[in-house]
């Protein structure tokens, strides 16, 4: 039974949310607010701590006057509103018809449920047997009944993980306008945590940035349109102490891949409040009677083994319980895309010679990027005129596709649904079908947004889409998003309703790929937003794969892929071998370093195979070799992080196989430091008395020496050298 609900002190309602290893409580109070007790690791109570009481000070706001043993102000709240009392960020904020923002919520009735609920129109985690996931929800009801509020909650039987969203139902006679309807808050005891966000730009996205907070507000979020290259819809709360291995560490993400907000706020309680949500910067939503409003979901979750057991929770359940491609759990194939070989400049022949040659080597799908349709010879027209260019491409995509197969491999194409070019006969036919505010429109790469908050735009793209989908033998699909949305604003809503548009958007687009993903569960489709602009918890309900970067340089993807790996399994993130000089860097790595950060993913390459050397092609034969070997332990195997590339000369990657019996790490040394030091790193997680053999090396070691000695079998000889290891079990219990 992982929810208990009992009383306590005379308490009735005192909630438990439990497994395991963690425990979620909270109680109701005497009147009717839930005040939160704890999060973290699995406790009991014999009573409610003495520090939830709250003993009067001057200058604080009592909840009754009659009271002065409670305030808002210092409660840990597990739904905070603004104007009664708690002035720390609010989880929901309304406006009335009569021009009030204040309303109390109080605790009317709780229901049980033994799985996850999935929520209408979002993408939620979901349970797939019984008994594996167990859901509360607290309904609370505004004073006047204008409004109620269900809390939901869910906890999962195997994962440190608790689910919450809140649903907003107008029980009123009213409209109101939502101005704010965040997905949770959550009051930590204490202050002076570190908190960790994943922030960049386009071509270094999801860099660790760690911070730490002792008085005011700390808001990271995005307001572009998209969950963004800027800031991830992530954050993450530990003490000072905590590191990869050791010490609390809370991590809190949001299936959302619009406008998001994170706060992290300590206020005169010395506590520290988490709100998240949809970001309330230009986001407004006008309820109707009977009408309802489903939150974005937040995943919590709660190590106790560092950042590392953080992430390695966010992996295991992110693969078992959002995504729900087929692909999810399948090995991805080794792909080439001809983007960076080729850009624009490409026609049939040249294609089916990279593709021949790639498929020499081993390669198992061949995507074709941008430029396959309409006039698309550079990036400033066609978006919106998805019909194939037959002078590039005689006998159209089908042809193409049918020649792709006949050499062994699947074939994939890119396309970027959600944009129209201004010169397009879409945008002719349709110009009201774009994102605006009536004002003048920004291009940005030359395109406008088409306006996913229609319906009919909605239906065009699903039907277009159909059309190309079924167009040919299409077996993987790159889903591209090239701009941030300005000017916001859609033809087909009330003036009064415009701040709805971004929220609606996403909404609609999660109805596009709900459709077109059930539509075709045979694609594989893989995200992509300029790189990794959109690759967050929302889309990942949809597909199983992202482009992470891109920049495909060696040395900033490791960077990236360390910060991505703070909350996505390393299996969902696209990696390719480029060439050097790097296009986005100029910089000149090795060709055995660019595989190798590669290899810790869904691996491809990205180059022109006609004008490499033959030691190149040689070496790209060997890698693919090496990732069809050791690709299936991607798929479950937990993640280790040895050391910071941003911090550390040598670093490493793990990956340990659910049994413990194989392993394959990756160690990289950024510079060449004259007379420099003898590295030696040490594995994790594997079984000390079991003997394993570095199958390349075929040189054995015990689990304990690679453990607590460590492996100092390296030698690098240039900047951002490599090298791989590959790592089987051979013996059990050697020692006993
Ligand atoms: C941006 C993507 O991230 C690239 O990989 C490539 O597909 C281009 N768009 C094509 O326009």
């Amino acid at each position: 039974m992982p929810i208990e609900i009992k009383n306590i002190n005379n308490i009735e309602k005192f909630f438990h949310l439990y497994n395991k290893n963690i425990s979620y409580m909270f109680y109701i109070n005497k009147y009717f607010v839930p005040i939160n007790i704890h999060f973290g690791k699995r406790a009991e109570l014999q009573n409610i701590p003495d520090s939830m009481k709250y003993y009067n000070r001057p200058y604080t706001p009592c909840y009754r006057e009659e009271d002065s043993e409670f305030t808002l102000e210092t409660a840990c709240m597990e739904y905070s509103l603004f104007g009664i009392t708690d002035f720390r960020p609010p989880t929901l904020s309304i406006s009335f018809e009569n021009g009030s923002n204040v309303f109390e919520l109080a605790y009317k009735k709780y229901e049980i449920l033994h799985s996850k609920v999935n929520l209408k129109g979002l993408p939620s985690t979901f349970s797939k047997n019984d008994g594996e996931a167990t859901t509360l929800i607290i309904t609370l009801e505004e004073r006047d009944k204008r409004l109620a509020v269900d809390l939901i909650y869910t906890i999962f039987e195997k994962h440190n993980v608790i689910t919450r969203s809140a649903l907003i139902k107008n029980t009123g006679i009213e409209s109101f306008i939502i101005e704010e309807a965040m997905s949770f808050s959550i009051d930590l005891k204490g202050f002076g945590y570190d908190i960790i966000n994943l922030a960049g730009a386009w071509g270094r996205e999801r860099h660790v940035d760690r911070t730490r907070l002792y008085t005011g507000e700390r808001n990271i979020g995005s307001v572009t349109g998209a969950s963004s290259h800027i800031q991830s819809p992530f954050m993450a709360v530990c003490l000072e102490e905590t590191n990869e291995k050791y010490g609390e560490a809370y991590g809190f993400g949001l299936l959302y891949s619009g406008n998001h907000k994170f706060t992290a706020y300590v206020g005169t309680s010395f506590s520290t409040r988490i709100v998240a949500g949809i970001n309330n910067k230009n986001f407004s939503w006008i309820l109707d009677k009977e009408e309802s409003f489903q939150t974005p979901e937040a995943v919590l979750v709660y190590s106790e083994n560092g950042l590392g057991g953080m992430s390695r929770t966010f992996h295991n359940f992110f693969r078992e319980h959002l995504c729900r491609s087929l692909f999810a759990d399948k090995i991805r194939p080794v792909l080439i895309n001809n983007w960076e070989a080729t850009y624009f400049d490409f026609n049939r022949d040249e294609i089916i010679e990279i593709a021949e040659q790639a498929s020499n080597l081993g390669v198992e799908l061949f995507v074709l990027d941008d430029g396959w349709f309409a006039d698309r010879n550079a990036d400033n027209c066609s978006l919106g005129d998805w019909y194939v260019n037959l002078t590039k491409l005689p006998g159209g995509l089908s042809s193409l596709a049918n020649e792709i197969n006949k050499m062994g491999m699947q074939f994939g194409i890119w396309v970027e649904p959600e944009m129209v070019s201004p010169t397009s006969n879409l945008y002719k036919e349709h110009s009201d079908w774009c994102l605006h505010s009536g004002y003048c429109n920004y291009l940005s790469r030359n395109q406008l947004v088409l306006d996913l908050s229609r319906e009919d735009v909605q239906n065009y793209i699903i039907d277009k889409m159909s059309e190309v989908f079924l167009s040919a033998n299409i077996s993987y699909v790159k889903w591209d998003m090239n701009r941030y949305m300005t000017n916001v604003g859609s033809a087909a809503l009330a003036t009064k309703r415009q701040r709805e548009v971004s929220h609606r958007y996403i909404l609609g687009l999660y109805r596009i790929l709900d459709i077109l993903t059930q539509k075709f569960p045979y694609i594989l489709f893989e995200g992509c937003a300029g790189g990794g602009g959109r690759f967050d918890p929302g889309f990942m309900h949809y597909m199983a794969q992202f482009w992470t970067s891109d920049d495909t340089d060696a040395w900033e993807r490791c960077l990236i892929q360390y910060g991505t790996s703070f909350i996505f399994p390393p299996i969902f993130m696209g990696n390719h071998v480029s060439i050097v000089p790097n296009h986005q860097t100029n910089r000149i790595t090795p060709i055995k370093t660019r595989a190798n950060i590669a290899l810790m993913g869904a691996f491809g390459y990205e180059l022109d195979l006609r004008k490499l050397t033959a030691y190149e092609l040689e070496e790209i034969k060997i890698q693919i070799d090496v990732y069809k070997e050791i690709r299936k332990l991607l798929l479950d195997g937990n993640y280790y992080r040895i050391g910071n590339p941003s911090l550390d000369n040598l670093f490493a990657w793990q990956i340990v196989s659910k049994d413990k019996n194989e392993i394959i790490a990756v160690i990289v040394q950024k510079m060449m430091i004259p007379n420099g030091p003898k590295y030696s790193i040490r594995l994790e997680d594997l079984k000390e008395d079991a003997l394993y053999k570095e199958m390349k090396r075929d040189k054995g070691y015990t689990g304990s020496q690679l453990m607590y000695v460590g492996f100092d079998d390296m030698e690098f000889k240039v900047d951002f050298d490599s090298m791989l290891l590959h790592f089987k079990c051979i013996g059990e219990d050697v020692y006993e």
